[in-house]
């Protein structure tokens, strides 16, 4: 077994699609091509060009979870879900630049809200629980997992928060944005032992990324967030 940890793989998680699609690019500016296309293919590990790193494929929500215990060292998430699972055993040392959008309230166009207790649909319970209670206002939170843009047209709810690129999802179900909670992009994340362990790997690989971010252009402008 390795005692300094150099010699084992270096393992970063992320999901497929859209992350997955627009992390390739900057993976191979940084000399890492990958071996394999998650869209057409069931596996889940995917080796690369470098012997020592390969991709773990996984649900975007179970990305931070792998990197908090260590099952992978590095991963690609979006600041929603970073947001959602709270940062615990994590660093997150590189803005992608990549999958931008925005989490909104929405809600029916036109619709009033009531006085009393908001009803709020959203897969995102902690990181809308955390932006109703800074301003003060109860919410009856209901989870969802998907298609969140139904619930204010059944009347499940009073208004949804997700994330909002375009805008045309919400205007193709007759809802209108609201509020801006936060914008959104894809982040670098390391978990926090590797980091400390693998230090000069791990180093090397963020500097390789960060160097592929600033050359694609895709990096935020400083004084965003
Ligand atoms: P899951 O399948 O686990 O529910 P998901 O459907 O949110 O995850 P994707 O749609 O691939 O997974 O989104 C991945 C990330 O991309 C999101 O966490 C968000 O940060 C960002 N994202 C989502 N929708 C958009 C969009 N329309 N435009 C740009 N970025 C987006
Ligand atoms: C995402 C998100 C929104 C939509 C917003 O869905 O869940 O519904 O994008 O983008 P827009 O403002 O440009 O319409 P996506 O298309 O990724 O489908 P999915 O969530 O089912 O993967």
């Amino acid at each position: 077994m390795s005692t300094n940890g150099e010699q084992l793989p270096l393992t970063v998680a992320l999901s497929k699609g859209r992350i997955f699609r627009e992390t390739l690019p900057l993976l191979a500016r940084a000399g890492i091509e990958v071996h394999g296309d998650p869209e057409s293919s069931r596996k889940l590990v995917l080796q690369t060009s470098v012997a020592d790193v390969r991709l773990l494929i996984l649900r975007a929500s179970d990305v931070p979870t792998y990197v908090e215990y260590g099952a992978a060292d590095l991963g690609v998430a979006g600041k929603d879900v970073l947001m959602e699972h709270g940062g615990a055993g994590l660093y997150e040392p590189l803005d992608l630049g990549i999958a931008r959008c925005r989490l909104m309230t929405a809600a029916r166009e036109g619709a009033v809200m009531p006085d009393g207790r908001l009803r709020v649909a959203t897969k995102y319970i902690n990181t809308t629980r955390r932006f109703f209670a800074s301003r003060g206002q109860q919410v009856e939170l209901i989870k969802l997992y998907g298609s969140m843009e139904l619930a204010p047209v059944l009347g499940l709810a009073d208004c949804i928060v997700d994330v909002v690129d375009t805008g045309s999802t919400l205007r193709a179900n007759g809802l209108e944005p609201l509020e801006h909670v936060a914008d959104i992009s894809s982040r670098l994340i390391v978990n926090k032992v590797a980091f400390k362990t693998r230090n000069q790997r791990v180093r090397d690989f963020i500097d390789a990324l960060r160097q592929a971010v600033t050359a694609a252009g895709t990096a935020p402008a400083a004084a965003e967030e």
